[in-house]
């Protein structure tokens, strides 16, 4: 199904080296993702949305979760992301995953949803990269039914990724990554903004967590960070806000980290579960 104006030019890109980088970036968390929706009581026969699924790894999993008799509509505007996820979902005889393309930062198309129709909203690293918040919000208001539960895992502030010691080429990438996106209409530390505007909505905060990790080079959200340091900077490099020198600095950073006992410091990742009354 796509909808009037569903069409993607999403900054992180949606080609395949990047559609590879959140497989392996769910598969690290994803153990947080199932205690969120355990928590929330997430489960077979529910009917589920999942609000800028992308190439729906975390679709997938729902999808399994909600089993035959429940229903999930995962919803984005990259078509190559959804084309992949609806080949999964055959792949899988998943037949409760639908996939729905749409313009999250337009009103237009959100009527397809309903009011009042589903059990619960996903909505992943997705709101920081949007324009205009409130179709989104709005879309969520609408769409839950009463005693429905949104579980949004955003950032509250992206700069407290850090690596100690020698991070300073490390700082400069974080700076560019947040000018970058913000350049996009995009906000980082979207977090921030959410408790205010779901509650002025009539949505009720019934449980928060923070997801930021500090950890050793080994462990795996480290892996996570260094993942996105191994791809991001040809991004960057494209848009001309990562030069040879900056990269220099960086692999020298990566490098001395490697060889010494060093501290990853993930962005802070927020996990808030709402409520529809
Ligand atoms: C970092 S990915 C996260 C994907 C998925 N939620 C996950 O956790 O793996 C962000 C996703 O938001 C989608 N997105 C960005 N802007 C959007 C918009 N205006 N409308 C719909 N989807 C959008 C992108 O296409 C991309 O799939």
């Amino acid at each position: 199904m796509t909808a009037p104006g569903a069409s993607s030019n999403y900054v992180l890109g949606s080609h395949d080296r990047e559609r590879d980088r959140l497989q392996r970036q769910h598969a690290i968390w994803r153990d947080d993702c199932l205690a969120a929706w355990q928590q929330a009581g997430w489960g077979a026969g529910q009917r589920l949305l999942d609000l800028g699924c992308g190439p729906g790894f975390a679709s997938l999993d729902l999808a399994e979760r909600v089993g035959p008799t429940g229903s999930v509509l995962a919803i984005d505007n990259a078509s190559a992301y959804l084309e992949h996820l609806q080949a999964q979902a055959s792949q899988g005889n998943l037949q409760q995953l639908h996939t729905l393309a749409l313009d999250l930062n337009q009103a237009s198309g959100v009527e397809a949803l309903g009011e009042g129709q589903w059990d619960g909203a996903w909505c992943r690293w997705v709101a920081m990269f949007l324009k205009d918040l409130n179709p989104l919000l709005d879309l969520i208001a609408r769409a839950l039914r009463p005693g429905g539960t949104l579980i949004l895992h955003e950032y509250g502030q992206w700069d407290t990724f850090a690596l100690y010691p020698r991070g300073a080429g490390l700082d400069r990438f974080v700076c560019r990554c947040i000018q970058h996106w913000r350049d996009h209409g995009g906000d980082p530390h979207v977090a921030q903004r959410l408790p205010a505007l779901l509650e002025a909505r009539g949505l009720r905060l019934k449980h928060c967590r923070s997801l930021m990790a500090c950890s050793t080079s080994d462990a795996p959200k480290a892996q996570w960070l260094q993942d996105f340091l191994g791809s991001y900077p040809d991004q960057l490099a494209a848009a001309g806000l990562w030069s040879p020198g900056d990269q220099e600095e960086l692999e020298a950073d990566l490098g001395h980290a490697m060889g010494h006992s060093s501290v990853w410091v993930t962005p802070a990742l927020m996990e808030m579960v709402w409520e529809k009354p």
